[in-house]
């Protein structure tokens, strides 16, 4: 049996009940919170800083957060963020003036470290730097924005990196990030993902619950196929 993680984006929350928006998704079931922090720069808005992090950690939420890095310089706010309480923090290779530093101060902040690929990224990224990270976020719209529709070649893009996971057995989680809805989880899910980073669909919903629940549905069906 596969073991698929459900992280809710909570950029597409209520901004104005934060806490209780986090903590209503992780008790309908999201296993990791993703946390989309953007800069107006790297990515055209604004979103979460360090402060906001550590006010949800103070709140009482407990759950592994995912930091999703879009920001440009990407290593000086590091440190903030895994003070603030970050278990997984994410950046895009190519906002970054030196790769193997930004990972180095990931892991010496004690936190897990995973690479962003936007669309249009290429995979050669991975070449010298797969056996350092924890997590590959296949990126499936451009990011910036909650709401966007699903880019199709996506699908091939998973396929390519589960292969090269499978390959040589590293222990790497591989997320998709945007678009990610009921009806297109089970392919992405058949494609290799693992990790699927859900906003709008769970969070435009009136019932996080019923979605969720939806959503493990259609991942059992991709369990079934494999076996
Ligand atoms: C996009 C962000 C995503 C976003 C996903 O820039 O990185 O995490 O919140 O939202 P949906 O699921 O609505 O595409
Ligand atoms: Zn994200």
């Amino acid at each position: 049996m596969k073991n698929f993680l459900l992280a809710p984006s909570i950029l597409a929350a209520d901004f104005a009940r934060l806490g209780e928006e986090t903590t209503k998704v992780l008790a309908a079931g999201g296993n990791i919170i993703h946390f989309d922090v953007m800069d107006n720069h790297y990515v055209p808005n604004l979103s979460m800083g360090p402060m906001l992090l550590k006010s949800l950690r103070a709140y009482g939420i407990t759950a592994p957060i995912d930091v999703h890095l879009m920001i440009q310089p990407v290593d000086a706010l590091i440190p903030e963020f895994a003070k603030a309480g970050a278990s997984f923090i994410s950046f895009h290779p190519e906002a970054s003036n030196n790769i193997s530093r930004t990972l180095k101060v990931i892991k010496e902040h004690g936190c897990k470290a995973g690479l962003a690929f936007n669309p249009c990224t290429s995979l050669h990224y991975l070449d010298y730097t797969i056996n350092s990270i924890d997590l590959i976020l296949i990126m499936s719209v451009n990011p910036g924005f909650c709401g966007q529709p699903f880019i199709p070649n996506t699908i091939d893009k998973l396929f390519q990196v589960r292969c090269l996971i499978d390959n040589k057995g590293y222990n790497i989680r591989l997320g998709v990030d945007g678009g990610i809805n009921i009806n297109n989880i089970n392919q992405v899910a058949t494609a290799g993902a693992d990790m699927f980073v859900v906003g709008s669909a769970i969070f435009n919903h009136r019932n996080y619950e019923e979605v969720i629940n939806k959503m493990r549905l259609e991942l059992k069906k991709t369990n079934n196929a494999f076996h």
